[in-house]
């Protein structure tokens, strides 16, 4: 369970594994939950109680060293990017390692050469090896984009999560990323929850999706099982649906 504050919880009941290491769409009205059901599996918010568990490990019950040793096996692709502009490409891609070496070797951005090398690698699979030393504000949003996920990826992440990863870009740009990540999941065999808005790509793209309401899970089924009726559940609720399924200024016979 989740509440932000003493507010009503967003997140309640939530039971669901992603073991089967594929792509899990997480779809739903705004505010349903999304975004914090990801933060509280990276601990970015702490969950108020559960357990979250990654290879075994309750992240719920770690602290400190442990906590960050395991949150730097959570790859995150982030809407907005959260790209540090000013740095290049090849930086950027780097930082997935900061969790990984020495504090001041990373503050002085000295990184292992194998280390350059698995950017540079990740860099020419998202289709970047060109721009490896360009500043990341001279991208276009799907390059952009390209980078966070070889960042992520650079974490060497036991599972990826991405929060929205394609609502900024526009639409061809979109399905490219969506057909990257989906391209990764199975290459790299990595569960990955993605938090989208679009049906149509969590249909295409996902092999289960997840459908939140309210903080509750309303539906967990694969995208062939996803009906009409489902997703009026999942986005109208049945409150609102009741009211909406009343006719409007019928003709009179
Ligand atoms: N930091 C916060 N402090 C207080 N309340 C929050 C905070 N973050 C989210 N909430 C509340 O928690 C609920 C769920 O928000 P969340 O961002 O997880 O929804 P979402 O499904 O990701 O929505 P969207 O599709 O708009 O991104 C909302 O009611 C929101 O107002
Ligand atoms: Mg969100």
């Amino acid at each position: 369970m989740k509440s932000y504050g003493d507010g009503q919880p967003v997140l309640k009941g939530l039971n669901f594994s992603t073991a089967d290491k594929k792509l899990t769409a997480v779809i739903g009205s705004s505010g349903a939950g999304k975004s914090t059901m990801l933060r509280c599996i990276n601990r970015l918010v702490t969950a108020d109680s559960g357990q979250i568990l990654l290879d075994g490990v309750d992240l719920l019950k770690l602290r400190g060293k442990a906590l960050q040793n395991a949150r730097r096996q959570i790859g995150m692709v982030f809407q907005a990017y959260n790209l540090v502009d000013r740095l290049t490409v090849m930086e950027n891609v780097l930082s997935g390692r900061l969790g990984y070496i020495p504090f001041l070797q990373g503050a002085l951005r000295r990184f292992p050469q194998e280390d350059i090398d698995h950017a540079y690698q990740l860099l020419k699979r998202v289709g970047l090896a060109q721009y490896v030393n360009r500043r990341c504000d001279e991208l276009s949003g799907g390059e952009r984009q390209r980078v966070g996920v070889a960042r992520a990826l650079m974490q060497d992440p036991r599972i990826l999560l991405a929060d929205e990863p394609t609502a900024s870009l526009d639409p061809k740009t979109s399905e490219r990323i969506m057909e990257l990540i989906g391209k990764l999941t199975d290459e790299l065999h990595l569960p990955v929850l993605i938090n989208l808005h679009n049906v149509a790509q969590a249909r295409h793209y996902a092999a289960r999706i997840v459908g939140l309401r309210n903080g509750v899970m309303v539906f967990d089924g694969k995208p062939h099982e996803l009906t009409d009726e489902h997703l009026e559940l999942i986005y109208t609720g049945k409150e609102e649906l009741s009211e909406q399924l009343q006719p409007e200024g019928e003709p009179a016979e």
